[in-house]
């Protein structure tokens, strides 16, 4: 499975990308609005940290106007992955997009029946929007199970991207169905190392350690 981390803070980006842990970044317009910064820099700077796919999203409703703005974001780094919404008009334009090979993530996927037309418009991503789903007391978990099981019945290539994921379970079932890529907060990648366990032993290690009087080096 792989790793998106959801963001566009540089800082908490560059600290992840430490890790090896991260295989990409989404953006949308509200953790661009939220960073506070210029979208095309924002963009360009996270493209620079991280060789993986870095999602842009067009912010026009009409097929033209998102070509027009994709023009201008896919110029930015090689890396780029144009982020449309899954409307008619956002399938239209991924169409004409994956038609000349540029990378694509559909974005607001909220139904199986959407991320059907996402594959047969050759999206690179599609992205279900898992929390917001349970926010309404809606099963976002079931929707990534449905898409995995009708991109396996037809071989599609469009590669399943959880999104507006929330703690670690999200992560854990999405990876158990199957979903290929999981985006999340720098908050949510960081819990997924911590156990309470594994610190109760460290304390315990460190502290008999210790008492042997023994160095490594
Ligand atoms: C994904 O591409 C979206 O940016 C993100 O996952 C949305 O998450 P939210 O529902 O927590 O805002």
């Amino acid at each position: 499975m792989k790793f998106f981390v959801d963001t566009a803070e540089i800082s908490e980006i560059a600290s992840l990308a430490d890790s090896g842990l991260v295989d990409g970044v989404t953006t949308n317009p509200s953790l661009i609005a939220k960073s506070g910064r210029n979208f095309i820099e924002v963009v360009r700077e996270i493209a620079d940290l991280i060789h993986g796919p870095v999602s842009a999203e067009v912010v026009a409703l009409d097929k033209d106007g998102m070509l027009r703005e994709a023009e201008v974001l896919r110029k930015i780094a090689r890396n780029v992955c144009i982020k449309l919404p899954l409307t008619l008009e956002g399938l239209k334009a991924c169409k004409a997009l994956s038609d000349e090979g540029v990378m694509t993530n559909v974005t607001l996927c909220f139904s199986a029946n959407q991320a059907l037309l996402a594959a047969k418009a050759g999206a690179s991503f599609i992205s279900p929007f898992i929390g917001r789903l349970d926010d309404i007391s809606q099963d976002g978990m079931q929707l990534i199970e449905d898409i995995r099981h009708i991109y396996d019945n037809y071989e599609f290539k469009t590669e399943i991207l959880a999104a507006s994921v929330r703690h670690p379970v999200h992560v854990l079932q999405a990876a158990k169905i199957g979903a290929d890529v999981a985006t999340m907060p720098p908050s949510v990648i960081r819990a997924l190392a911590m156990h309470p366990l594994t610190d109760k032993g460290l304390e315990t290690f460190a502290a008999d350690w210790l008492k042997s009087g023994q160095t490594i080096i």
